[in-house]
């Protein structure tokens, strides 16, 4: 069996999206092994999941950092201390620093949703609706230093129903993140994405016909 790629989760909340990489993992989906989960809320259920298999799990407490900086040198430090290959952002609510994303550039995904530029940054279901969104969705991009804003590695197209409340929409593409995310993140395991400007190309997809077959694979494994 090949390397397994090492991965460092950090997650805020409920860890959905962390589960679906770690269920990814052990059925050999992924090539890869989630080596820590980090969350900056002490009572995040992602730190519950995350012991349950076994996952080193550990809180960074903001208020012992007085900066974003000093915070985020505190993550770093372990995730190097970890060998961590590739970071997962999932659900994880803090804005990464400039020093954080070149210490991992290009090696830090995250997922979210909605189809991106479209609606960045929180409570983008209600957004979608309050606007009239036929369709919305998720999105699985590599992180730069803005909210939401780096190159675009697979996103997925969810309908939007007419008596939708914000939680229907939320489950709905919530389902596609599990399916989207742990897709990227064996792309990037395989060694095949390129980064070139704002594109993120897929290698061994060469012909047209390939594309569009990857692209609807990523959502219907
Ligand atoms: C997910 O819907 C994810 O896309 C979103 O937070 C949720 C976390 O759920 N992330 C963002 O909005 C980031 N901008 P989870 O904790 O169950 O994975």
């Amino acid at each position: 069996m090949k390397r397994q790629l090492r991965l460092g989760v950090l997650a805020s909340g409920r860890g959905s999206n962390l589960q679906a990489i770690v269920n990814a993992c052990e059925a050999g989906q992924i090539n890869a092994v989630v080596a820590i989960v980090i969350s900056d809320v002490a009572e995040a259920y992602a730190l519950e999941r995350g012991r349950r298999y076994g996952i080193e799990a550990a809180f960074i407490d903001s208020t012992r950092h007085r900066t974003r900086n000093d915070f985020d040198a505190a993550v770093l430090d372990l995730l190097r201390k970890r060998d961590v290959e590739l970071v997962c952002l999932a659900g994880y609510m803090r804005l990464l620093s400039p020093s954080f994303v070149e210490a991992y550039k290009n090696r830090i995904m995250n997922i979210h949703p909605a189809l991106l530029p479209a609606f960045p940054g929180l409570h983008v279901q209600r957004k979608a609706l309050q606007y009239g969104l036929k369709f919305s969705g998720c999105t699985v991009h590599f992180v730069d230093e803005g909210v939401d804003t780096g190159p675009i590695i697979i996103q997925a197209v969810v309908p939007v129903l007419d008596n939708d409340t914000e939680e229907d929409l939320s489950a709905r593409i919530l389902a596609y993140e599990h399916r989207i995310y742990p897709r990227a993140i064996q792309l990037f395991a395989e060694g095949r994405l390129e980064i070139r400007g704002r594109r993120v190309l897929c290698h061994g997809t060469d012909t047209p016909q390939q594309q569009e077959k990857q692209a609807w694979g990523a959502i219907n494994p």
